[in-house]
Protein backbone atom coordinates (compact mmCIF):
# COMPACT_ATOMS: atom_id res chain seq x y z
CA UNK A 1 0.00 0.00 0.00
CA UNK A 2 1.50 2.97 -0.82
CA UNK A 3 1.54 5.84 1.79
CA UNK A 4 -0.52 9.20 0.71
CA UNK A 5 2.75 11.41 -0.23
CA UNK A 6 1.99 15.32 -1.31
CA UNK A 7 3.33 16.48 -4.50
CA UNK A 8 2.99 20.03 -3.45
CA UNK A 9 5.94 20.46 -2.05
CA UNK A 10 6.30 27.34 -7.60
CA UNK A 11 13.91 45.30 -22.82
CA UNK A 12 12.66 48.31 -21.41
CA UNK A 13 10.30 50.41 -23.91
CA UNK A 14 10.69 54.12 -23.79
CA UNK A 15 7.93 55.20 -22.35
CA UNK A 16 5.84 57.51 -24.70
CA UNK A 17 5.60 61.07 -23.53
CA UNK A 18 1.54 60.56 -23.87
CA UNK A 19 1.32 58.00 -21.04
CA UNK A 20 0.43 60.31 -17.69
CA UNK A 21 2.55 59.47 -15.11
CA UNK A 22 2.72 62.20 -12.22
CA UNK A 23 5.72 63.95 -12.37
CA UNK A 24 7.53 62.30 -9.01
CA UNK A 25 7.19 59.04 -10.15
CA UNK A 26 8.68 59.54 -13.56
CA UNK A 27 12.05 61.68 -12.18
CA UNK A 28 12.25 58.66 -9.54
CA UNK A 29 12.48 55.80 -12.03
CA UNK A 30 14.11 57.90 -15.47
CA UNK A 31 10.69 57.01 -17.26
CA UNK A 32 12.11 53.14 -17.35
CA UNK A 33 10.08 50.48 -15.78
CA UNK A 34 10.66 48.60 -11.92
CA UNK A 35 9.55 44.98 -12.57
CA UNK A 36 7.34 45.81 -15.63
CA UNK A 37 5.96 49.01 -14.86
CA UNK A 38 7.09 52.98 -13.91
CA UNK A 39 4.30 53.15 -11.34
CA UNK A 40 5.76 50.63 -9.63
CA UNK A 41 9.30 51.95 -8.81
CA UNK A 42 8.62 54.98 -5.99
CA UNK A 43 7.02 51.69 -4.24
CA UNK A 44 7.86 49.80 -1.08
CA UNK A 45 8.68 46.20 -1.88
CA UNK A 46 6.47 45.12 0.71
CA UNK A 47 3.80 46.89 -0.62
CA UNK A 48 3.44 45.78 -4.42
CA UNK A 49 2.26 41.86 -4.89
CA UNK A 50 4.95 40.00 -6.74
CA UNK A 51 3.77 36.85 -8.64
CA UNK A 52 5.29 33.78 -7.44
CA UNK A 53 5.72 30.22 -9.30
CA UNK A 54 5.65 27.64 -6.97
CA UNK A 55 8.00 24.74 -7.72
CA UNK A 56 9.48 26.93 -10.43
CA UNK A 57 12.12 24.19 -11.92
CA UNK A 58 9.51 21.39 -11.57
CA UNK A 59 8.30 21.38 -15.14
CA UNK A 60 5.52 19.46 -17.28
CA UNK A 61 7.61 19.75 -20.53
CA UNK A 62 9.39 17.41 -22.78
CA UNK A 63 11.80 17.66 -20.30
CA UNK A 64 10.82 15.43 -18.34
CA UNK A 65 8.46 13.46 -20.29
CA UNK A 66 5.98 15.83 -19.39
CA UNK A 67 5.52 14.78 -16.07
CA UNK A 68 2.50 14.87 -14.20
CA UNK A 69 3.94 15.97 -11.05
CA UNK A 70 5.59 19.34 -12.89
CA UNK A 71 4.00 22.46 -11.63
CA UNK A 72 4.47 24.41 -14.56
CA UNK A 73 4.34 24.28 -18.12
CA UNK A 74 7.28 26.84 -18.50
CA UNK A 75 11.21 27.29 -17.36
CA UNK A 76 12.05 29.75 -15.04
CA UNK A 77 13.96 32.06 -17.95
CA UNK A 78 10.40 32.13 -19.27
CA UNK A 79 8.66 32.70 -15.59
CA UNK A 80 10.48 35.81 -15.51
CA UNK A 81 10.16 36.83 -18.63
CA UNK A 82 6.02 36.53 -18.12
CA UNK A 83 6.39 38.88 -15.23
CA UNK A 84 6.81 35.75 -12.60
CA UNK A 85 8.91 37.96 -9.76
CA UNK A 86 8.89 35.25 -7.15
CA UNK A 87 10.67 31.96 -8.01
CA UNK A 88 10.78 28.79 -5.94
CA UNK A 89 12.31 25.45 -5.68
CA UNK A 90 12.99 22.54 -3.05
CA UNK A 91 16.16 21.61 -2.10
CA UNK A 92 17.09 18.00 -1.50
CA UNK A 93 20.59 16.49 -1.54
CA UNK A 94 21.51 14.20 -4.43
CA UNK A 95 24.80 12.01 -4.48
CA UNK A 96 26.53 14.02 -2.36
CA UNK A 97 25.28 17.49 -4.23
CA UNK A 98 22.79 20.09 -3.78
CA UNK A 99 19.73 19.94 -6.16
CA UNK A 100 17.10 21.02 -6.67
CA UNK A 101 14.21 17.96 -6.72
CA UNK A 102 10.01 17.09 -6.14
CA UNK A 103 9.61 15.27 -3.16
CA UNK A 104 12.54 13.03 -3.65
CA UNK A 105 15.26 13.02 -6.25
CA UNK A 106 14.07 10.16 -7.71
CA UNK A 107 10.36 11.22 -8.66
CA UNK A 108 11.78 14.70 -10.31
CA UNK A 109 15.24 15.98 -10.45
CA UNK A 110 15.52 18.96 -11.99
CA UNK A 111 19.28 19.59 -11.55
CA UNK A 112 22.24 21.49 -9.46
CA UNK A 113 20.86 24.57 -7.57
CA UNK A 114 23.85 26.24 -8.93
CA UNK A 115 22.98 25.94 -12.26
CA UNK A 116 19.18 27.19 -11.74
CA UNK A 117 20.28 30.12 -9.78
CA UNK A 118 23.10 30.89 -13.07
CA UNK A 119 19.86 30.78 -15.07
CA UNK A 120 18.52 33.71 -12.76
CA UNK A 121 21.83 35.37 -13.13
CA UNK A 122 21.54 35.50 -16.68
CA UNK A 123 18.04 36.77 -16.71
CA UNK A 124 18.92 39.16 -13.96
CA UNK A 125 22.28 40.55 -16.18
CA UNK A 126 19.74 41.23 -19.02
CA UNK A 127 17.04 42.86 -17.12
CA UNK A 128 18.83 45.44 -14.95
CA UNK A 129 15.60 47.04 -13.65
CA UNK A 130 14.08 44.38 -12.09
CA UNK A 131 13.84 42.98 -8.09
CA UNK A 132 13.37 38.92 -7.91
CA UNK A 133 13.06 37.32 -5.32
CA UNK A 134 13.77 33.56 -4.32
CA UNK A 135 12.44 31.59 -2.29
CA UNK A 136 14.05 28.00 -1.35
CA UNK A 137 12.64 25.15 0.74
CA UNK A 138 15.62 23.58 2.38
CA UNK A 139 13.96 19.78 2.61
CA UNK A 140 17.26 18.15 3.44
CA UNK A 141 18.57 21.06 5.80
CA UNK A 142 21.31 21.96 3.63
CA UNK A 143 23.98 24.38 5.83
CA UNK A 144 23.98 27.40 5.23
CA UNK A 145 27.41 27.34 4.38
CA UNK A 146 26.79 25.31 1.31
CA UNK A 147 23.59 27.53 0.01
CA UNK A 148 26.01 30.04 0.25
CA UNK A 149 28.38 28.10 -2.06
CA UNK A 150 25.76 27.93 -4.52
CA UNK A 151 25.09 31.42 -4.90
CA UNK A 152 28.67 32.10 -5.00
CA UNK A 153 29.01 29.46 -7.50
CA UNK A 154 26.05 31.48 -9.45
CA UNK A 155 28.23 34.51 -8.94
CA UNK A 156 25.21 36.38 -7.42
CA UNK A 157 26.28 37.05 -3.41
CA UNK A 158 26.74 40.45 -4.44
CA UNK A 159 23.51 41.47 -6.12
CA UNK A 160 21.31 40.09 -2.74
CA UNK A 161 19.46 42.34 -0.32
CA UNK A 162 20.44 42.21 3.51
CA UNK A 163 17.68 43.19 5.97
CA UNK A 164 18.86 45.67 8.24
CA UNK A 165 17.12 43.85 11.18
CA UNK A 166 14.55 40.86 11.24
CA UNK A 167 12.23 43.62 12.70
CA UNK A 168 11.41 44.65 8.99
CA UNK A 169 7.18 46.26 8.58
CA UNK A 170 5.43 45.82 5.75
CA UNK A 171 6.70 49.63 4.48
CA UNK A 172 9.34 49.68 5.91
CA UNK A 173 11.48 47.77 3.01
CA UNK A 174 13.31 49.60 0.24
CA UNK A 175 11.33 50.54 -3.07
CA UNK A 176 11.86 48.68 -6.16
CA UNK A 177 13.73 51.53 -7.39
CA UNK A 178 16.03 51.54 -4.25
CA UNK A 179 17.18 48.29 -4.70
CA UNK A 180 17.43 48.76 -8.03
CA UNK A 181 19.99 51.73 -7.85
CA UNK A 182 21.63 49.65 -4.85
CA UNK A 183 22.49 47.05 -7.05
CA UNK A 184 20.93 44.82 -4.24
CA UNK A 185 17.94 43.36 -6.39
CA UNK A 186 17.78 39.88 -5.57
CA UNK A 187 15.93 39.26 -2.51
CA UNK A 188 16.58 35.37 -0.75
CA UNK A 189 13.76 33.72 1.43
CA UNK A 190 14.51 30.27 2.76
CA UNK A 191 12.60 27.68 5.06
CA UNK A 192 14.09 26.91 6.78
CA UNK A 193 17.68 27.17 7.96
CA UNK A 194 19.31 25.02 10.66
CA UNK A 195 19.96 26.63 13.54
CA UNK A 196 23.38 25.41 14.46
CA UNK A 197 25.29 27.43 12.50
CA UNK A 198 24.98 31.33 11.31
CA UNK A 199 23.52 32.59 7.90
CA UNK A 200 25.15 34.84 5.68
CA UNK A 201 22.91 37.98 5.91
CA UNK A 202 21.91 38.06 2.46
CA UNK A 203 20.09 34.30 3.29
CA UNK A 204 16.63 35.54 5.08
CA UNK A 205 14.56 33.32 7.47
CA UNK A 206 11.10 33.40 5.67
CA UNK A 207 9.53 33.10 8.62
CA UNK A 208 10.68 35.90 10.34
CA UNK A 209 9.51 38.02 7.43
CA UNK A 210 6.45 36.66 5.90
CA UNK A 211 3.73 34.69 7.00
CA UNK A 212 1.82 32.10 4.70
CA UNK A 213 -1.50 30.94 4.24
CA UNK A 214 -2.05 27.12 3.75
CA UNK A 215 -0.92 25.26 1.24
CA UNK A 216 -2.11 21.51 1.27
CA UNK A 217 -5.24 22.14 -0.49
CA UNK A 218 -7.26 19.96 -2.38
CA UNK A 219 -10.63 21.17 -2.26
CA UNK A 220 -11.16 24.69 -3.19
CA UNK A 221 -13.37 25.58 -0.61
CA UNK A 222 -10.41 25.32 2.04
CA UNK A 223 -8.73 28.41 0.52
CA UNK A 224 -8.14 30.67 3.11
CA UNK A 225 -6.69 34.03 4.06
CA UNK A 226 -5.96 32.81 7.41
CA UNK A 227 -2.25 32.75 8.41
CA UNK A 228 -0.95 28.82 8.53
CA UNK A 229 3.13 29.51 8.91
CA UNK A 230 4.41 30.34 10.87
CA UNK A 231 2.74 28.33 13.97
CA UNK A 232 3.61 31.88 16.65
CA UNK A 233 0.50 33.50 14.07
CA UNK A 234 -1.03 30.76 13.01
CA UNK A 235 -4.87 31.44 12.36
CA UNK A 236 -4.60 34.73 13.95
CA UNK A 237 -4.95 37.72 11.19
CA UNK A 238 -3.87 40.28 13.74
CA UNK A 239 -0.91 38.45 15.06
CA UNK A 240 0.39 37.77 11.80
CA UNK A 241 0.03 41.48 10.42
CA UNK A 242 0.93 43.55 13.56
CA UNK A 243 4.05 41.78 13.62
CA UNK A 244 5.35 43.39 10.37
CA UNK A 245 5.12 40.29 8.48
CA UNK A 246 4.46 40.31 4.24
CA UNK A 247 1.06 38.27 3.05
CA UNK A 248 2.24 35.06 1.27
CA UNK A 249 -1.02 33.86 -0.33
CA UNK A 250 -0.30 30.19 -1.56
CA UNK A 251 -3.28 29.82 -4.06
CA UNK A 252 -2.49 26.49 -5.76
CA UNK A 253 -4.85 23.46 -6.24
CA UNK A 254 -4.00 19.68 -5.78
CA UNK A 255 -5.98 16.82 -7.08
CA UNK A 256 -5.95 13.80 -5.01
CA UNK A 257 -5.72 11.27 -8.07
CA UNK A 258 -6.47 7.90 -6.25
CA UNK A 259 -3.91 5.73 -4.01
CA UNK A 260 -3.28 8.64 -1.69
CA UNK A 261 -1.10 10.37 -4.70
CA UNK A 262 -1.81 14.23 -4.93
CA UNK A 263 -0.37 16.09 -7.97
CA UNK A 264 -1.41 19.81 -9.32
CA UNK A 265 -5.06 19.75 -10.41
CA UNK A 266 -4.91 20.76 -14.17
CA UNK A 267 -8.70 20.26 -14.67
CA UNK A 268 -9.65 23.14 -12.20
CA UNK A 269 -6.51 25.74 -13.22
CA UNK A 270 -8.69 27.90 -15.19
CA UNK A 271 -10.52 28.99 -12.13
CA UNK A 272 -7.98 28.56 -9.90
CA UNK A 273 -6.36 30.92 -11.42
CA UNK A 274 -8.70 33.29 -13.27
CA UNK A 275 -9.29 37.01 -12.37
CA UNK A 276 -12.13 38.29 -10.39
CA UNK A 277 -14.05 38.16 -13.17
CA UNK A 278 -13.61 34.30 -14.36
CA UNK A 279 -16.28 33.94 -11.71
CA UNK A 280 -16.79 31.74 -8.77
CA UNK A 281 -15.54 32.85 -5.44
CA UNK A 282 -12.32 30.43 -5.49
CA UNK A 283 -10.75 32.27 -8.37
CA UNK A 284 -7.73 33.89 -7.75
CA UNK A 285 -8.62 37.18 -8.50
CA UNK A 286 -11.79 37.07 -6.25
CA UNK A 287 -9.98 35.42 -3.17
CA UNK A 288 -7.31 37.61 -3.75
CA UNK A 289 -10.05 40.72 -3.56
CA UNK A 290 -11.64 38.83 -0.77
CA UNK A 291 -8.12 38.49 1.82
CA UNK A 292 -7.66 42.41 1.12
CA UNK A 293 -11.08 43.47 1.78
CA UNK A 294 -12.43 41.25 4.23
CA UNK A 295 -9.29 40.34 6.33
CA UNK A 296 -6.06 41.99 5.61
CA UNK A 297 -6.67 45.65 4.87
CA UNK A 298 -4.12 45.26 1.95
CA UNK A 299 -2.98 43.25 -0.62
CA UNK A 300 -0.77 40.23 -0.30
CA UNK A 301 2.55 40.77 -0.92
CA UNK A 302 3.39 37.43 -3.18
CA UNK A 303 0.97 35.33 -4.62
CA UNK A 304 2.07 32.23 -5.32
CA UNK A 305 0.15 29.40 -7.91
CA UNK A 306 1.14 26.69 -10.51
CA UNK A 307 0.62 26.49 -14.07
CA UNK A 308 1.92 30.55 -13.25
CA UNK A 309 0.74 31.40 -17.52
CA UNK A 310 -2.94 29.55 -17.33
CA UNK A 311 -5.61 32.16 -15.73
CA UNK A 312 -3.52 34.09 -16.78
CA UNK A 313 -2.46 34.98 -13.00
CA UNK A 314 -0.69 37.61 -13.93
CA UNK A 315 -3.94 39.65 -14.78
CA UNK A 316 -4.61 39.55 -11.20
CA UNK A 317 -1.37 40.51 -10.18
CA UNK A 318 -1.49 43.52 -12.17
CA UNK A 319 -5.03 44.46 -11.10
CA UNK A 320 -3.67 44.62 -7.51
CA UNK A 321 -0.92 46.50 -8.16
CA UNK A 322 -2.92 48.77 -10.66
CA UNK A 323 -1.27 48.18 -13.53
CA UNK A 324 -2.82 48.78 -16.74
CA UNK A 325 -0.01 49.49 -19.37
CA UNK A 326 2.72 46.32 -18.46
CA UNK A 327 5.82 46.89 -20.09
CA UNK A 328 8.65 44.61 -21.18
CA UNK A 329 6.65 41.44 -20.94
CA UNK A 330 6.98 38.59 -23.12
CA UNK A 331 4.40 36.66 -24.08
CA UNK A 332 4.73 32.67 -23.43
CA UNK A 333 5.66 30.61 -25.96
CA UNK A 334 2.40 28.93 -28.08
CA UNK A 335 1.43 25.40 -25.78
CA UNK A 336 0.00 24.11 -29.03
CA UNK A 337 3.40 24.92 -31.05
CA UNK A 338 5.18 21.59 -32.72
CA UNK A 339 8.26 22.26 -29.47
CA UNK A 340 5.76 21.73 -26.93
CA UNK A 341 3.98 18.59 -27.67
CA UNK A 342 4.63 15.00 -26.77
CA UNK A 343 2.97 11.93 -29.59
CA UNK A 344 1.95 15.47 -31.74
CA UNK A 345 -0.58 16.22 -28.79
CA UNK A 346 -0.87 19.35 -27.04
CA UNK A 347 0.43 18.58 -23.50
CA UNK A 348 -2.31 19.58 -21.49
CA UNK A 349 -5.07 17.99 -23.29
CA UNK A 350 -7.13 16.39 -20.73
CA UNK A 351 -6.40 12.54 -20.42
CA UNK A 352 -3.33 12.83 -22.07
CA UNK A 353 -1.23 9.28 -21.36
CA UNK A 354 1.86 10.67 -20.47
CA UNK A 355 5.59 9.57 -20.94
CA UNK A 356 6.31 8.50 -17.51
CA UNK A 357 2.86 6.49 -17.08
CA UNK A 358 3.45 4.64 -20.52
CA UNK A 359 6.85 3.32 -19.53
CA UNK A 360 5.85 2.29 -16.11
CA UNK A 361 3.08 0.38 -17.98
CA UNK A 362 5.34 -1.46 -20.02
CA UNK A 363 7.59 -2.24 -16.80
CA UNK A 364 4.02 -3.95 -15.84
CA UNK A 365 3.68 -5.77 -18.52
CA UNK A 366 7.29 -6.97 -19.14
CA UNK A 367 6.80 -8.45 -15.47
CA UNK A 368 8.99 -5.77 -13.31
CA UNK A 369 8.41 -4.24 -10.10
CA UNK A 370 8.36 -0.66 -10.99
CA UNK A 371 10.12 1.11 -7.95
CA UNK A 372 7.97 3.54 -5.89
CA UNK A 373 9.93 6.11 -7.46
CA UNK A 374 8.00 5.24 -10.44
CA UNK A 375 4.84 5.03 -9.08
CA UNK A 376 5.08 8.29 -7.74
CA UNK A 377 6.13 10.20 -11.19
CA UNK A 378 3.17 9.22 -12.75
CA UNK A 379 1.19 10.16 -9.78
CA UNK A 380 -2.33 11.42 -11.10
CA UNK A 381 -2.67 9.54 -13.78
CA UNK A 382 -4.23 6.69 -12.08
CA UNK A 383 -7.70 6.71 -13.51
CA UNK A 384 -6.43 6.74 -16.58
CA UNK A 385 -3.69 3.24 -15.68
CA UNK A 386 -6.98 1.58 -14.43
CA UNK A 387 -9.14 2.06 -17.50
CA UNK A 388 -6.47 0.88 -19.90
CA UNK A 389 -6.37 2.34 -23.09
CA UNK A 390 -2.80 3.44 -22.98
CA UNK A 391 -1.81 5.75 -26.20
CA UNK A 392 1.44 7.18 -26.13
CA UNK A 393 2.88 8.42 -29.08
C1 LIG B 1 13.45 27.65 -21.44
O1 LIG B 1 12.46 27.19 -22.36
C2 LIG B 1 12.60 27.70 -23.68
C3 LIG B 1 11.38 27.21 -24.48
O2 LIG B 1 11.22 25.85 -24.35
C4 LIG B 1 13.91 27.23 -24.26
O3 LIG B 1 14.08 27.75 -25.56
C5 LIG B 1 15.06 27.70 -23.35
O4 LIG B 1 16.27 27.16 -23.82
C6 LIG B 1 14.83 27.24 -21.93
N1 LIG B 1 15.85 27.85 -21.07
C7 LIG B 1 16.50 27.16 -20.17
C8 LIG B 1 17.54 27.90 -19.41
O5 LIG B 1 16.28 26.00 -19.96
C1 LIG C 1 -11.93 21.56 4.23
O1 LIG C 1 -13.25 22.04 4.34
C2 LIG C 1 -14.16 21.06 4.84
C3 LIG C 1 -15.53 21.69 4.83
O2 LIG C 1 -15.75 22.41 3.66
C4 LIG C 1 -13.74 20.64 6.23
O3 LIG C 1 -14.60 19.61 6.69
C5 LIG C 1 -12.32 20.11 6.20
O4 LIG C 1 -11.87 19.83 7.50
C6 LIG C 1 -11.39 21.14 5.58
N1 LIG C 1 -10.08 20.54 5.45
C7 LIG C 1 -9.00 21.16 5.86
C8 LIG C 1 -7.72 20.45 5.63
O5 LIG C 1 -9.06 22.26 6.39
C1 LIG D 1 -9.27 27.40 -20.19
O1 LIG D 1 -8.09 27.90 -20.79
C2 LIG D 1 -7.86 27.46 -22.11
C3 LIG D 1 -6.54 28.01 -22.61
O2 LIG D 1 -5.62 28.08 -21.63
C4 LIG D 1 -9.00 27.88 -23.01
O3 LIG D 1 -8.79 27.36 -24.29
C5 LIG D 1 -10.31 27.37 -22.43
O4 LIG D 1 -11.40 27.84 -23.21
C6 LIG D 1 -10.49 27.80 -20.99
N1 LIG D 1 -11.68 27.20 -20.45
C7 LIG D 1 -12.53 27.88 -19.70
C8 LIG D 1 -13.68 27.08 -19.20
O5 LIG D 1 -12.38 29.06 -19.42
Amino acid sequence: MLKALSLFLPFFLPIATSISIPPRQWQQSNGKACNNSPLLCSLSYGEITHLGAHNSPFLRDASTGFSSSGNQFYNTTIQLDSGVRLVSGQIHENDGEWHLCHTSCSLLDAGRVRDWLSEIKRWMDRNPNDVVTVLLVNADNAPPADLDAEFKAADLTSSTYKPPSTSMTQSSWPTLQALIEAKTRLMVFTTSLPSTSTPPPYLMNEFEYIFETAFEIVNPSNFSCNPHRPSQVHNNINAALTSGRLPFLNHFLGNEGGLGIVSPNIDKINITNGPATAGGTQSLGSFAQKCQREYWGRKPTFILVDYFDQGPAIETVDALNGVSEPVGRKPVPDSNSEALKVGGRPMREKGYMFRGLADLLEMVKSGSQPSLGNWIWVGGEWGALIGGGVAVG
